[in-house]
């Protein structure tokens, strides 16, 4: 039986947990505020390496965290809106395999459709989309050389929703859900997962001007079955399972972490 299509059994702690990523090397965008610090901080509870980008000088508590619990970790502070960012990261890393990538980055920009800008429109879809795109080509091909690897993309309900104001995200957390399927179509049957989670309403600075608006908070936490906005830590779990042996057979899914709301 050839391995490499049995990720359960590459992991070195996969025997003690199927959840463990110990060996493993992650590469969190977006890792220094929200879900994309609570993915990275899950991770490294699970055992993983860390390789954290973040476009602010914003990543020393995600890398301290992760280090007290033990895991290697690796900083790049890197504006994923620069055309030139593949080779600033291979610059960094070079010699760095990535076993598990994560594209949490991203921006919104909120502007009613008719007045929204090219500006607008570019700088999301740059970042939330073809950033992505090309991270997961340059990390898929190590993966795929490799014969193992996951990949999990950060969408949205916006990828199932038009939402109010935010078309340039919109677009870009449905095309993710588009590029999440035909990346899984090409590579899942060379070993390699891509997956992708799509949170529910959290509380994080993506959401501050929600929060600050009384009616539209109001709304929106009325309409969530578990009665709450969920906090960055409740997205984390979903990122470690799709990162592991245990999602071994889950290809192209996108994992609905919303309290509720798309049951509603
Ligand atoms: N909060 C929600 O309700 C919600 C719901 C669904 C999906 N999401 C998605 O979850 C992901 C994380 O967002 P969040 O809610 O945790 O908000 P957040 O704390 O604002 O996180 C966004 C992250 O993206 C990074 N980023 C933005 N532009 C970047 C750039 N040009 N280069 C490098 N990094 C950049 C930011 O890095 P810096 O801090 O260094 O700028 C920040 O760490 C996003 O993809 C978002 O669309 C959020």
């Amino acid at each position: 039986m050839d391995v490499a299509h049995h990720p359960a059994r590459w992991a070195d702690a996969s025997a003690s947990s199927p959840f463990a990523l110990c060996g493993r090397t992650a590469l969190v965008t977006g890792a220094g505020t929200g879900i994309g610090r609570a993915i990275s901080l899950a991770l490294a509870a699970a055992g993983a390496d860390l390789i954290l980008l973040s476009e602010q000088e914003n990543l020393d508590a995600t890398a301290v965290g992760a280090a007290e619990m033990g895991s290697k970790v690796d900083c790049l502070r890197l504006d994923l809106g620069r055309q030139d960012r593949l080779s600033r990261i291979k610059e960094a890393f070079d010699g760095n395999s990535v076993d598990i990538l994560v594209n949490n980055a991203g921006l919104i920009r909120r502007s009613p459709a008719d007045e929204f800008t090219n500006e607008d429109w570019h700088d999301v879809i740059e970042v939330n989309l073809h950033a992505a795109f090309e991270l997961s080509r340059a990390a898929g091909r190590g993966m795929l050389e490799r014969g193992y690897g996951n990949i999990i993309n950060i969408a949205s309900l916006l990828s199932f929703q038009g939402g109010v104001f935010v078309s340039s995200y919109t677009a870009s957390k449905h095309a993710i859900v588009g590029l999440t399927k035909a990346l899984a179509n090409e590579w899942a049957g060379r070993g390699v997962n891509v997956n992708a989670i799509a949170p529910g309403y959290v509380a994080t600075a993506t959401t501050e001007d929600l929060r600050a608006d009384p009616r539209r908070a109001g709304e929106i936490s009325a309409r969530i079955p578990a009665g709450r906005w969920a906090d960055p830590e409740d997205i984390a779990g979903a990122a470690v399972f799709l990162a592991s042996p245990a999602a071994a057979y889950v290809h192209g899914h996108v994992l609905v972490v919303d309290g509720g709301w798309l049951a509603r």
